[in-house]
């Protein structure tokens, strides 16, 4: 029997309600004051169709999700070979947070870990380009990927701005280095910002499926990345975008994927779907517990794993 989409939707959003494993992030104050409750699910098809469930509306920052468009606009800007220069493409098997870095060249090992998001930021615009033009660059890029103007939220900008000690200290690492060149103090307050953009699980969904669409956001028609710059992305998210459960996520779930502190996940599937998720309680990894038992089982009902 065919089943609405919606409906199965709520079905698994209803299967995993239960779980309630997991911590907010607290290494980040503002964060606490989440709650965390929420649970939203969302897709969106390459032709622009949006179905959410739950809080699929409620705004939270992107954190770490951020990092995985901000990758493609320094490739978008800078092209392939300028950015690999600066930040490799390994898994690190390292928290997101560590000072991890390429031995023989220096490089940050992957773009999804802070110390290579820290650099791939610093490569959009011109070189020399003040943080806060800069940081309009990317929030451009982002309203493009949604398709609609997103806020930031001032609160947990500020917050991790004055507790930014870890990534201050990654700063200054990638400057001792010559891999970034402007004040560490404006690279971290820009790059907060940037992880401080609000956004809805709905508004993720179609993010996501901007790179299930070869790069065309399904809504507006806009292009906003080339195919070529898609499939780095997404190669990129593949490999790296879970962090230290990089292994474990592709095994169980199969699909390009970003994961946030402030509990959302992405995942695309090319041709296909974006699919995001919006639940604040994190592993030890720094991902949402509940998002990971929801992408695994939507993987498993949907057939979705790529292999
Ligand atoms: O730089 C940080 O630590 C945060 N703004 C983002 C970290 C994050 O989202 C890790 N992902 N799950």
């Amino acid at each position: 029997m065919h089943t609405p989409v919606p409906d199965y939707l709520a079905e698994v959003a209803d299967a995993c309600a239960s779980s309630t494993g997991g911590e907010l992030a607290s290494y980040i104050p503002e964060l606490t004051r989440v709650d965390p409750r929420y649970f939203g699910l969302a897709m969106a098809t390459v032709d622009g169709s949006i179905y959410s469930v739950g809080d699929g509306d409620v705004e939270f920052t992107m954190q770490s999700i951020s990092k995985a468009f901000v990758y493609g606009l320094a490739i978008r800007e800078r092209g392939l070979a300028a950015v690999l220069e600066k930040v490799d493409v390994e898994p690190s098997g390292d928290p997101y947070d560590e000072l991890s870095f390429e031995a023989s060249t220096g490089r940050p090992r992957n773009p999804m870990i802070n110390a290579g998001a820290i650099t791939a930021h610093t490569l959009v615009g011109r070189d020399g380009i003040d943080a806060g033009e800069r940081f309009d660059l990317i929030h451009r890029l982002l309203c493009d990927l949604a398709g609609r103007e997103l806020g930031v939220d001032e609160e947990v900008w500020q917050s991790e701005v004055h507790t930014s000690d870890r990534n201050l200290a990654i700063a200054h690492m990638l400057r001792s280095k010559g891999l970034i060149t402007d004040p560490a103090e404006e690279v971290i307050s820009a790059y907060s910002r940037q992880c401080a953009v609000l956004v809805t699980a709905r508004d993720l969904a179609v993010m996501a499926a901007t790179l299930a669409n070869g790069g065309v956001q399904p809504v507006t028609g806009k292009r906003v990345f080339s195919g070529e710059q898609v499939r780095q992305l997404l190669s990129v998210m593949l490999t790296c975008g879970m962090y230290d459960s990089a292994g474990d996520w592709v095994s169980t779930v199969g699909i390009p994927a970003k994961s946030g502190v402030g509990g959302g996940i992405i995942g695309s599937l090319p041709g296909q779907l974006g699919i995001s998720t919006f639940s604040p309680r994190l592993d030890q990894h720094g991902n949402s517990v509940r998002g990971i038992e929801t992408f695994e089982r939507l993987s498993a009902d949907m057939g979705l794993h790529l292999m």
